[in-house]
């Protein structure tokens, strides 16, 4: 095994034991990848203020998000299908956040279904919620989560339609998935991988199947699928889920002040600045990019997240210092779950969680609390002049 001191190790490990197809799904973006690749690409515009002479000794990376305790502000972002990344992805991922001491959140359209995590972690778990069309199933989804013990709703509102991703039209994406040739042959060289999917029974989406009405086969799910994300969501059905859910609420995929102004009205406990890893509205403003505005104009009623493009450390303490309460992760966990299971979800968050202390040493701060603007240095047309 190659040693391992950076994301881009697990991602190469990744992309080597995980079959084409789905790793193709984690690794696109929609239409020309625009968004996707400056969400990564606008982090690196901005640099760090080397300080030195500063005592660094006891450095403190502890802190609460929307009330938890959390060994580092960082989650594990809602990503469907990782079930089909490595077997049983979800269970796995959530053993090594609860561990780690992050919250780890389950998609609407994970492989392990909510019952699975909480039955195998017995753990506290976020879930997130797509708003579907069937109303019974969407009330009863609520009702499993509450019942699963789940510490808090991540609502998510950047997806009533699906942005165009040409990778996975392409590929047919489906789970289980569809043996067309080419399929057979990539997965015919992914010995590891298929070894572990042959010893689970979970292989397709555990929250849906047998849970919804008329989805029984692959088939009929996938029909499913593709009509059940709601079109008429809106701020009132935003309201009435959330009274609905009754406990902590995130609202993520905010990426505009004034949809950060709704999310505030309604009463939100948190919002994730996201466009959800550049796979929705291609040409959007990357994460990183939006940020600043949203906190100045809620920062002061609700916490502020976000996710997007996040691959190190360094980029955690950007966000940070920029104003987020907490940095979400995706992509960087689903590399490590591919790559080696939960041992590699630990090693994302290993290596994270070093490059953030180290960070923070070197620009003169000791508290991740403590962390603001001054440690960095901004370009001045960061946030643009658009019209
Ligand atoms: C493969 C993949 C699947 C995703 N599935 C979901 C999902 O089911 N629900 C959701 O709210 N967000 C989903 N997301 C978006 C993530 O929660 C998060 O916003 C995004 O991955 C952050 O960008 P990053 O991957 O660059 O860290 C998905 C992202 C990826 C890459």
């Amino acid at each position: 095994m190659p040693v391992v001191t950076e994301i881009e190790d697990l991602h190469r490990i990744f992309r080597r034991r995980v079959p084409r197809m789905f790793y193709d799904y984690c690794e696109s973006g929609s239409w020309t990848e625009q968004t996707f690749r400056e969400n990564i690409s606008d982090f690196d515009r901005i640099r760090l203020r080397q300080r030195v002479a500063v005592d660094m000794e006891n450095r403190n990376l502890g802190t609460t998000i929307i009330g938890q305790d959390v060994s580092m502000p960082v989650a594990l972002a809602p990503v469907g299908l990782t079930g089909m990344q490595n077997a049983d992805g979800e269970i796995k991922a959530a053993r090594a956040a609860h561990r780690f001491g992050v919250p780890f959140t389950l998609s609407t359209m994970s492989i392990c279904s909510i019952e699975d995590v909480a039955a195998e972690t017995g753990q506290p778990f976020w879930f997130q919620l797509y708003v579907m069309r069937d109303q019974d199933f969407l009330a009863r989804l609520i009702e499993r989560a509450k019942k699963a013990n789940c510490s808090a709703l991540v609502l998510t509102l950047d997806l009533q339609i699906l942005g165009q991703r040409h990778r996975d039209l392409k590929n047919g994406l489906s789970a289980p998935p569809k043996l067309t040739w080419s399929a057979m042959m990539n997965l015919s060289t992914k010995w590891g991988w298929g070894l572990e999917m042959l010893r689970t029974r979970r292989r397709s989406f555990g929250n849906i199947v047998g849970h919804a009405k008329g989805v029984e086969n692959p088939a009929s799910l996938m029909s499913w699928i593709g009509e059940q994300f709601d079109p008429q969501l809106d701020w009132n059905k935003v309201h009435r889920i959330k009274e609905m859910w009754g406990g902590k609420l995130v609202l993520k995929g905010i990426l505009d002040a004034e949809d950060a102004r709704m999310a505030a009205e309604v009463g939100a406990d948190a919002i994730v600045v996201s466009n959800h890893g550049g796979r929705q509205l291609d040409g959007a403003l990357s994460s990183i990019r939006a940020l600043p505005q949203i906190v100045r104009e809620v920062g002061d009623r609700v916490e502020v997240h976000m996710d997007g493009g996040v691959r190190s450390g360094q980029d955690v303490l950007k966000a940070l210092a920029m104003g987020a309460k907490g940095a979400w992760i995706g992509r960087a966990w689903v590399y490590g779950l591919g790559a080696m299971g939960e041992r590699g979800v630990t090693t994302a968050l290993e290596i994270i969680r070093k490059e953030l202390d180290t960070t923070m040493a070197l620009c003169g701060r000791k508290d991740v609390r403590t962390l603001d603007r001054n440690i960095l240095l901004v370009p001045r047309d960061f946030e643009g002049d658009w019209a």
